[in-house]
C-alpha cells in the first residue's frame, strides 16, 4: 500500500503558507487523493499553549529563559504533531493520507535561533526530527510580508521587522545547506503562479 507524503511550507509570516497549503488540499482533493492541512503550533494541547504565548500571553520574566521554554514548547509540541496515534503526521501518512503542514523545525531554528548560542541549543533540541518529503520554502522580503499583515487583526509576538530580517536570514542560510528535497519559491509571485509552481513539482516525482 502505498504512503502518503508529508510536504511542509515554511517562510516569513505573511508568506502566504496557508493559502497555498489550502490550494495545494484541493488540488489533491480534485485527483481523488486525501490529504490534511495541519499546521504548527498543532491542535493538540502543547500547540494552544503555545498560542497563547504567541498572541503575548504568559507568566515569564526572563527574555532568556522564555526563548529557551519556548523552543522546548515547540520541540514537544512538534513530538505530538508527528507521533500522536489519533491525527500525528505518521498515523496519518500510514492510511495513505498526504499531511501539508505550515511549519515544521526549520521554523524552529529561524525563530528560535537567535544567537550562535541559541542556534546551537535549537539544533540538538531538534535533532531527531527526520525531513518531510519535500519542504516548500516561500521566500518573501520582509517589507512586503509586514505590509501584507497590516490587515490582520491581532499581531503575534515575532511580527516585527527586526525579528523578521534575522527569520528570513535564517532561513536563507537553512536552504543553502539543506539536503533533501526542496523547493524555493520567490513569494512574490501571484498564488496562481506559486501553486502551479507546486504542482509541476510534485507531478514530477509523485
Ligand atoms: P503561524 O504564523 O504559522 O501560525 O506561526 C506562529 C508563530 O510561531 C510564527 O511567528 C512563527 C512561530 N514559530 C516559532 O517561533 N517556532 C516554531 O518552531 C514554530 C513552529 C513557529
Amino acid at each position: 500500500m502505498s504512503k502518503g507524503l508529508f510536504i511542509v511550507f515554511e517562510g516569513v509570516d505573511g508568506a502566504g503558507s496557508s493559502t497555498q497549503a489550502q490550494m495545494l488540499r484541493d488540488y489533491f482533493t480534485h485527483r481523488g487523493q486525501q490529504s490534511i492541512v495541519s499546521p504548527e503550533p498543532s491542535a493538540g494541547p502543547i500547540g494552544k499553549l503555545l498560542r497563547t504565548f504567541l498572541a503575548g500571553k504568559n507568566d515569564f520574566n526572563s527574555q532568556d529563559l522564555y526563548d529557551q521554554q519556548m523552543a522546548y514548547l515547540f520541540a514537544a509540541d512538534r513530538h505530538y504533531h508527528l507521533y500522536n496515534n489519533v491525527d500525528g503526521v505518521y498515523s496519518l501518512t500510514k492510511e495513505n493520507i498526504h499531511v501539508i503542514s505550515t511549519r515544521y523545525y526549520f521554523s524552529s531554528l529561524a525563530y528560535n535561533g537567535k544567537t550562535e548560542k541559541d542556534y546551537d541549543f535549537v539544533s540538538i533540541l531538534n535533532q531527531k526530527f527526520p525531513p518531510p518529503d519535500l519542504v516548500i520554502y516561500l521566500d518573501l522580503p520582509v517589507n512586503i510580508a509586514l505590509e501584507r499583515m497590516c490587515d490582520r487583526p491581532s499581531k503575534e509576538i515575532y511580527e516585527t521587522q527586526e525579528k523578521l530580517t534575522k527569520v528570513r536570514e535564517r532561513f536563507t542560510e537553512i536552504f543553502a545547506n539543506y539536503s533533501h528535497k526542496i523547493l524555493k519559491i520567490d513569494a512574490r509571485e501571484s498564488k496562481k503562479k506559486i501553486h502551479q509552481t507546486i504542482v509541476n513539482d510534485i507531478e514530477k516525482w509523485n
